[in-house]
């Protein structure tokens, strides 16, 4: 196992990561994932070689991180301590993904140490509150691992200078199927699978999520059977996003995702998970946007989107001021 780094133009550095059948790639351009092949199939959504034009014009945070706060606080306001904060607003009046100046838009910087049986990939930035508009400045740690196992860990260690909101995840867009065509024949696992509903504004509309394990009477279920679910709750959903878009409770912070060929694990110490399927890719005037709708899904382990407007002083997402931040999430893909 061996890394090595590729520097193109527009400042975007590749570290290029070599397990012999499978190969990942990152970029320190929003410390994000580029590439991830099994032999010749790719596992994930990105461009490896016009990585330095894609990635500054892709609107849909391909491989990303994703922060400080991922997804959307409605408004693009909140309190904290009986504070009112104002955010941009880059989401019709919403704020989404931190905002303008997101972390994916950052360059980290970053060190690469390969050690036996794994390479690591130590990432490092600071947000600041005078660019996002949120409380405090937050020392930042992004850390990629990647293992002969063929393990892809994401670890976030953090430290804000005061009381914050802060819930950082990735943006990886995933597709299992050899072709790359839709992923609506993947079908995902776990012993709960309970989906939060959401209002037109694609924004967390009820705290009582339905419980999709119960209603398919199944702990596995395929993309295409939630899509052109008859249920009347179910279908007014995927009628108005186009498919799945929301957030999920799940059984031991796990799931699997697979298909005929492949099977990918994720474990997570964060409280949900965003599923996105891709549903609408047109925004992208672009001779690099190649995608239609449901061409991947993400699986982005992160605190309720809008927790804090949600749930005020309970919500997961507060950090406290110099008290550290550590959270942790790992894909592993296997070869049926
Ligand atoms: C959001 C989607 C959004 C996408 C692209 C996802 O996390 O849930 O609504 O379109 O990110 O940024």
């Amino acid at each position: 196992m061996f890394a090595k780094v590729e520097s193109q133009s527009n400042g975007i550095d590749l570290i290029k990561i070599d397990n012999e059948e499978t190969k990942i790639v990152f970029t320190n351009y929003g410390a994000r994932i580029v590439s991830w092949k099994f032999d010749d199939n790719n596992i994930v959504l990105g461009n490896v070689v016009e990585a330095d034009e894609f990635y500054t014009e892709n609107p849909f945070n391909f491989g990303a991180t994703i922060g400080r706060y991922g997804g959307r606080i409605a408004n693009a306001t909140f309190q904290l301590d009986g504070k009112t904060y104002q955010l941009d607003s880059n989401n019709g009046q919403h704020n989404i993904h931190g905002g303008p100046h997101g972390l994916d838009t950052q360059f980290f910087d970053y060190e690469v140490e390969e050690q036996v049986g794994q390479v690591k990939i130590i990432f490092k930035t600071t947000i600041k509150s005078s660019v996002d508009h949120f409380p405090g400045d937050i020392d930042l740690e992004v850390i990629h691992t990647y293992d002969v196992d063929h393990k892809w860990t994401i670890e976030y260690k953090a430290i804000a200078t005061e009381k914050t909101i802060f819930n950082p995840m990735n943006h990886v867009y995933f597709n299992l199927n050899r072709d790359n065509k839709v992923i609506d024949n993947h079908s995902i696992a776990s012993s709960k699978l309970d989906m939060y509903l959401l209002n037109e504004d694609n924004i967390v509309q009820s705290l009582e999520p339905v419980d999709l394990v119960n209603k398919f009477n199944s702990e596995n279920i395929q993309f295409k059977d939630i899509f052109n679910s008859e249920d009347s709750v179910i279908k007014e959903q995927m009628d108005r996003f186009g498919g799945i878009d929301h957030p999920f409770d799940l059984g031991s912070n796990e799931m699997t995702v697979e298909n005929k060929h492949f099977l990918l694990k994720v474990k997570t110490d964060m409280p949900n998970i965003v599923i996105f399927t891709f549903n609408d890719t047109t925004s992208w005037q672009s001779d690099f946007n190649i995608y239609k709708a449901h061409s991947g899904f993400t699986l982005e382990t992160q605190c309720i989107p809008n927790d804090i407007n949600l749930l005020g002083d309970k919500a997961p997402s507060i950090l406290e001021g110099n008290k550290p931040y550590y959270s942790k999430t790992s894909y592993k893909i296997f070869e049926k």
